[in-house]
């Protein structure tokens, strides 16, 4: 069975004590994990290494920073490269959230760079895609998540593929409370994997976890993850608070 991941955003939310409580409180309140189930927690930097030594030990739950810089290294003041995060063990990173494209003009171009230095580096990207609501008025979020695919991964062989997890976001339903239907849903997660069957075969397509995110809460999160082409959520608000978190692992297939 593909991988199914319940992976947590804090964003830029937490100080470093809260971030300890919360830790705990995952630690505490997670079910167990089954053997192809993972829970994912991204923290903010400067708490990646605390994070990993508190969860270290702990089957099936890993660390993951939010982002990463497109160079390997060099003078660029203030940013963070994939090889920093190798070697301080971090195993994934959420590369093109719709906050970094929009805020900081992040381009496909930028983000298929992020995911060479990530894959070279050992680092899973979790890579994330959506429209905006005026593109889904429109009826274009197929073409829209199409082309981000092609211009950011489609340059990667099928063994590099197999190690992307790919995050449908749909930037309307990002912390507005509005998530997509549990149907739109599998939809779009259908139709992602019908492009990348298109171009590295139904194999590979098969074994590339799609995660949804938007407003996923405990209270959703079974309906939405039903979906046979839905592996799971990047949640952010609701991965604030551990029993909420703990919730939303529970539903995963
Ligand atoms: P949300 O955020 O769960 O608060 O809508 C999801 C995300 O942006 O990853």
């Amino acid at each position: 069975m593909r991988k199914q991941i319940a992976a947590a955003n804090w964003k830029m939310n937490c100080t470093y004590q809260q971030g300890e409580t919360l830790l705990a409180g995952i630690l505490k309140t997670k079910p167990a994990l089954q053997a192809h189930q993972l829970a994912i927690v991204a923290v903010p930097f400067p708490y990646l290494v605390m994070a990993k030594t508190k969860l270290g030990d702990e089957k099936n739950l890993y660390v993951a920073a939010q982002n990463c810089y497109q160079k390997k290294s060099g003078a660029y003041t203030g940013e963070v490269s994939a090889d920093m995060l190798q070697s301080i063990g971090i195993g994934y990173c959420i590369v093109g959230h719709s906050e970094r494209r929009e805020y900081f003009n992040e381009s496909n171009q930028d983000l298929a760079a992020k995911v060479d230095l990530l894959l070279g580096a050992a680092i899973q990207p979790i890579f994330c895609c959506g429209e905006s609501l005026s593109v889904r008025e429109a009826s274009q979020q197929n073409e829209w998540v199409a082309r981000q695919l092609e211009e950011s991964l489609f340059h990667l062989d099928a063994d590099q593929l197999a190690n992307i997890v790919i995050a449908y976001e749909p930037i309307w339903a990002i912390g507005t409370g509005k998530t997509a239907s549990a149907a739109q849903a599998q939809e779009m997660h259908a139709f992602i994997r019908s492009v990348l069957a298109k171009k590295y075969g139904q194999a590979t397509a098969d074994q590339i976890s799609i995660l949804y995110g938007g407003s996923v809460k405990g209270a959703n999160a079974a309906e939405i993850f039903a979906g046979p082409d839905v592996d799971g959520g990047l949640v952010g608000g609701a991965s604030l608070n551990a029993e909420e978190f703990a919730v939303i692992i529970s539903a995963l297939k």
